[in-house]
């Protein structure tokens, strides 16, 4: 059912096997959130001009893009402050090519969408990718109180209704699974791209030696002083304190007082979501998909 509805744009009502629904924006037949540019945004990715210092992050929803980016942007910044800068300035899908147009150098780009939209010039500039994933479960355990807090998804169901949007593809940005495959043959067809894999749970385990990784990937200078202080400053309780979502958004987009971003920051809340038979189901799923693949994150599943 296509209707008119906030933003201006045309809303798709998507629908599970249990009858819950949530809006969408449909695009060549994808789903994609109710950005307020991405209608106009999105056909124009491919055809980005980019620059060959651009630094793009990528991942897939709720995988921790906001925790890498704020890591990155201090790195760079070198001032050991969280930023007054938002990572959603440089969301490529969420604001118009203009404003990235806009934004200094270096940027930080990131993005959720799959490869069709990648920029071309990105590709020709070799430019580094940062590619973090995360525990599939933890994720979508992740995107349900995501979905259920902002306003525009306008989901009204629980997690086993979520659950169901999950497994049947019924989510923005579509599956998982599909996600990461899809990049995993992007970059094997592009091995010149450079691209430095990071994990959430490996950051949660021991983020000092992620951060150096980080370091030497961008090639920036990382003394152990600074790195244990973007340690310190990039902690879960020390962004949600500090990164706070203006209480206009607060109110106009996101149902509840609780910070929709900064819930728990933590690794296997899925075992408080999942039912038996969903986490067998997830399990013969992933068996099914990611045959020939193997991520870190599987000790947590
Ligand atoms: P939870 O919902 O499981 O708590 P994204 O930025 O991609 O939307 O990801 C959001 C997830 O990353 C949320 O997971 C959030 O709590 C977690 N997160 C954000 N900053 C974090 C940090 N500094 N340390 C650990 N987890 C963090």
């Amino acid at each position: 059912m296509i209707t008119r509805q906030r933003f201006n744009m045309p809303t798709t009502e998507v629908r599970n096997s249990a009858g819950d629904s949530i809006q969408l924006h449909e695009y060549n037949g994808k789903y994609y959130p109710l950005l307020p540019h991405i209608e106009g945004t999105l056909p124009q990715l491919p055809d980005l001009p980019c620059r060959d210092d651009d630094v793009m992050i990528l991942t897939y929803p709720k995988a921790g893009t906001h925790w890498t980016w704020e890591i990155v942007n201090m790195l760079y910044a070198g001032d050991g402050q969280i930023s007054s800068r938002r990572k959603g300035e440089s969301m490529m899908e969420a604001v118009t090519v203009e404003s990235l147009a806009a934004l200094p150098s270096v940027r930080l780009l990131n993005t959720h969408l799959p490869p069709e939209f990648y920029p071309k010039d990105l590709i020709k500039r070799k430019c580094k990718v940062i590619f973090v994933q995360r525990n599939p479960k933890d994720v979508y355990v992740s995107f349900f109180h995501h979905t259920k807090k902002f306003k525009p998804y306008d989901f009204k169901g629980d997690w086993n209704s979520y659950f169901l949007m999950a497994v049947e593809g019924k989510v923005d940005y579509g599956t998982w699974f599909d996600f990461t495959k899809q990049y995993e043959q992007f970059f094997s067809g592009h091995p010149d791209i450079p691209v430095l894999r990071l994990y959430f749970e490996d950051m949660k385990q021991d983020l000092p030696t992620e951060v150096e990784k980080i370091c030497n990937f961008l090639g920036l200078s990382c003394e152990p002083s600074y790195r244990d202080k973007v340690v310190e400053k990039c902690g879960f309780q020390f962004m949600k304190n500090e990164k706070k979502i203006p209480e206009s958004f607060m109110n106009t987009m996101v149902n509840g007082k609780e910070d929709p971003i900064f819930r728990k920051g933590i690794i296997g809340d899925w075992k408080s979501h999942f039912t038996v038979a969903q986490n067998e189901r997830f399990d013969q799923e992933y068996k099914q998909q990611m045959k020939g693949f193997s991520f870190p994150f599987e000790q947590y599943m």
